[in-house]
C-alpha cells in the first residue's frame, strides 16, 4: 500500500488499463466459459444491495425475504412447493453444502463416520473439494458409452458407508443429463441421500421442457431427490456470484446448523458467515424481469445456436462427440490432435476450452455468443483445414 492517498482519477486509470487485459464477453470470443455477461438490469439492482449481509438476516429483513422468495421461485421451477435453501456464491459452494448436509445427516441418523460419496466420472471437480474438506472418500461411478453415469456401476458402488449419490443434469464437459429417475429410485430404496447437480442445466431444462423439448424428469418430483444445485449466474443471467442450493426438507439445513452467538439469528447453516444480499436481489429482479416466457426464449435461442454449430461442424468434416442435449458442443478433427487444434483456434483469437473425458474442443453456447460469431468461427475452422 502507498503511504500517500492517490486520486480517484489515477486509480481508475490504472484499473481501466488492467481491465483492458481481460477478455470481454461482448466480443463473442469466449467460447469455453459457463458464465456470461449479466443482464444490465440485474447489475443495477446488484449495486443497490452491495451493503446487505445475509449472514445477519435480522438486520436485513427485506433482503432475507427476497432470498426466501428466490428460493421459492427456483423451488417451484423444480417441482417443490416448499423449498429450503440459500443463494450462495456458485455451484461449488452449493455442492459443498449439499455434500455437507448428506454427511451430517448420515452421521446423525445412521452413525456413519468414514463416509463415501458416489459421483460420476463426469462430475464437476467441486465434489473433490467437498470430499477433501468434509473428510469423505470419493467412489467414482463409470460412464456408459453415451458419457452418462452407468446405473449398474452406481448400484455396485453402494456400501454401508455411502452417505450420498450424486448425478448431473447438464454435465460440465458435454452438457448431458444423467439417468436421474433410475438413480433416484436406487437412492430412495437404499435410504441414501441423492443430490442432483443442475448448476448448468437448472436454468434451462425447465424452460426447454416448456418449449416442448423432450427431457427426462430430473427434479423434486422424483421422490429420491434430496437437493438440487442451480446456478443463476450461468443461464440465469444474474451477476457473479450467484449459485443456488435447494433442499427438500428443513432438516438438511438443521443438521448443518452451528450456534452463531453474536448475530441476529441463533444458528447458521451456510458455509460462509457474512454473505452478499446483492446476489439474491439481482436474481430476484432478473427472474421477475424475464419471467418463464423470457427464459424460454433465451433457452430456445441457445439451443438454436447450438444446433447451428453442430450441423455446420459436421458439414465441414469435424467429428462431434455427441448430439447436444443442452448448449454445449464438443468436437475434434480426425486429422489433428485436440490441443493442436485448440492452439490454432487461439491463434485466430478464439478462447476455447478442452474437455478431459473425452478429450475434445468444448464450446459452451452462452448468451454472449451470437450467430455472427459462430459464422466467423466456422469460416476459421474451414480455413484451418
Ligand atoms: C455441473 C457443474 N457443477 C458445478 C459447477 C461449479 O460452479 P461454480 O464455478 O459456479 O462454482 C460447474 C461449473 O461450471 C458445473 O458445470
Amino acid at each position: 500500500m502507498d503511504d500517500k492517498p492517490i486520486s480517484k482519477h489515477d486509480i481508475l486509470k490504472e484499473l481501466d488499463e488492467l481491465h483492458q487485459l481481460d477478455y470481454d464477453y461482448a466480443d463473442g470470443r469466449i467460447l469455453g466459459s459457463m458464465c456470461t455477461q449479466a443482464h444490465p438490469f440485474a447489475k443495477e439492482v446488484y449495486c443497490k444491495f452491495l451493503d446487505t449481509n445475509l449472514g445477519d438476516p435480522g438486520l436485513f429483513k427485506g433482503t432475507k425475504f427476497i432470498e426466501n422468495q428466490v428460493i421459492k421461485s427456483i423451488g417451484e421451477l423444480l417441482s417443490l412447493n416448499e423449498p429450503y435453501g440459500n443463494i450462495v456464491t456458485g455451484g461449488t459452494e452449493a455442492n459443498i453444502m449439499a455434500v455437507r448436509a448428506a454427511r451430517n445427516h448420515a452421521r446423525k441418523y445412521k452413525g456413519i463416520v468414514d463416509g463415501e460419496i458416489i459421483i460420476p466420472d463426469s462430475a464437476h471437480f467441486s465434489f473433490k473439494k467437498a470430499a477433501d474438506m468434509l473428510n469423505l472418500k470419493i467412489v467414482e461411478a463409470k460412464l456408459d458409452n453415451n458419457y452418462k453415469i452407468d446405473v449398474e456401476s452406481v448400484r455396485n458402488a453402494i456400501s454401508d458407508k455411502t452417505v450420498a449419490i450424486v448425478a448431473i443434469a447438464g454435465t460440465t464437459e458435454l452438457g448431458l443429463i444423467d439417468p436421474i429417475e433410475e438413480l433416484s429410485e436406487i437412492a430412495f430404496k437404499n435410504n441414501i441421500y441423492f443430490h442432483v447437480d443442475a448448476a448448468f442445466g437448472g436454468f434451462s431444462i425447465p424452460f426447454l421442457k416448456r418449449a416442448g423439448f423432450d427431457f427426462p424428469v430430473f427434479d423434486f418430483s422424483l421422490r429420491g431427490v434430496c437437493s438440487i444445485t442451480v446456478d443463476p449466474h450461468k443461464m440465469g443471467l444474474a451477476p457473479i456470484p450467484a449459485g443456488g442450493i435447494i433442499f427438500r426438507k428443513q432438516e438438511y439445513l438443521d443438521v448443518m446448523a452451528v450456534d452463531s452467538p453474536y448475530l441476529t439469528i441463533k444458528t447458521q447453516s451456510t458455509i460462509v458467515g457474512t454473505r452478499l444480499g446483492a446476489s439474491s436481489a439481482a436474481t430476484y429482479a432478473i427472474m421477475k424481469y424475464f419471467g418463464k416466457e423470457g427464459y424460454t426464449e433465451i433457452a430456445k435461442n441457445l439451443m438454436d445456436n447450438t444446433n447451428y454449430l453442430y450441423d455446420n461442424l459436421i458439414d465441414i468434416g469435424y467429428e462431434v462427440i455427441c448430439k447436444p442435449e443442452l448448449n454445449i458442443v464438443a468436437f475434434n478433427h480426425p486429422d489433428m490432435e485436440t490441443n493442436e487444434l485448440a492452439d490454432k483456434l487461439s491463434q485466430y483469437n478464439w478462447n476455447v476450452s478442452v474437455s478431459k473425458c473425452p478429450v475434445a474442443i468444448r464450446i459452451v453456447l452462452m448468451n454472449h455468443i451470437k450467430k455472427s460469431n459462430l459464422k466467423e468461427l466456422i469460416e476459421d475452422l474451414k480455413e484451418i483445414f
